[in-house]
């Protein structure tokens, strides 16, 4: 589990996200998304920048779960909707294939101690995917996806995200 200061700066860095997100336009389940992913970015960064065991222990656990129930939300509750619309329709497709390979970074990482050599190197291509993916969503999918669907659509998605996002569990991946 993070501590209270990296509970603190994860939280900080989703509302500096939410913010941005305000600023583009986005709103409603957009927005929201980027709020979770500057919440587990700030975490992924604490972890990349340490070679401390215990950080890794601490904090890989709410990592790996924040990553793997955010993309069953996102899977189960908006991309089928993006598949509604031929504008969107190959965004749903490309988004599959990403979630495929973000699950199979994170079975490498596990599959690694955490005090081997070779956890960093498997973290760090984690943390690489993490960072394209999020970016791609942010600057190519979100903004399309909110112009195709509308704000009140994207609004009314938060709830369902929220509940499919619950409904997650890791040892189903
Ligand atoms: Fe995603």
């Amino acid at each position: 589990m993070p501590n209270t200061l990296e509970k603190v700066a994860s939280k900080a860095m989703g509302t500096v996200k939410a913010a941005k997100a305000g600023l583009q336009g986005l709103t409603g389940v957009f927005m929201h998304l980027m709020q979770e992913h500057g919440e587990v970015s700030a975490l992924i960064k604490r972890v990349a920048l340490s070679d401390d065991v215990d950080v890794r222990r601490e904090l890989y656990p709410t990592i790996r779960h924040e990553l793997l129930a955010h993309e069953k939300g996102e899977t189960d509750a908006l991309y089928p909707v993006l598949a509604e619309y031929p504008e969107t329709r190959a965004i749903a497709a490309k988004h599959a294939q990403e979630a495929s390979a973000l699950e199979a970074a994170i079975r490498s990482v596990d599959a690694v101690d955490f005090g081997a050599a070779a956890w960093a190197p498997a973290f760090k291509r984690l943390a690489d995917l993490v960072t394209s993916h999020v970016a791609e969503e942010e600057k190519d999918f979100f903004p399309i996806a909110q112009e195709t669907m509308g704000e009140e659509r994207a609004r009314g998605l938060t709830g369902r995200f929220e509940a499919a996002k619950r409904s997650a569990n890791d040892g189903s991946y």
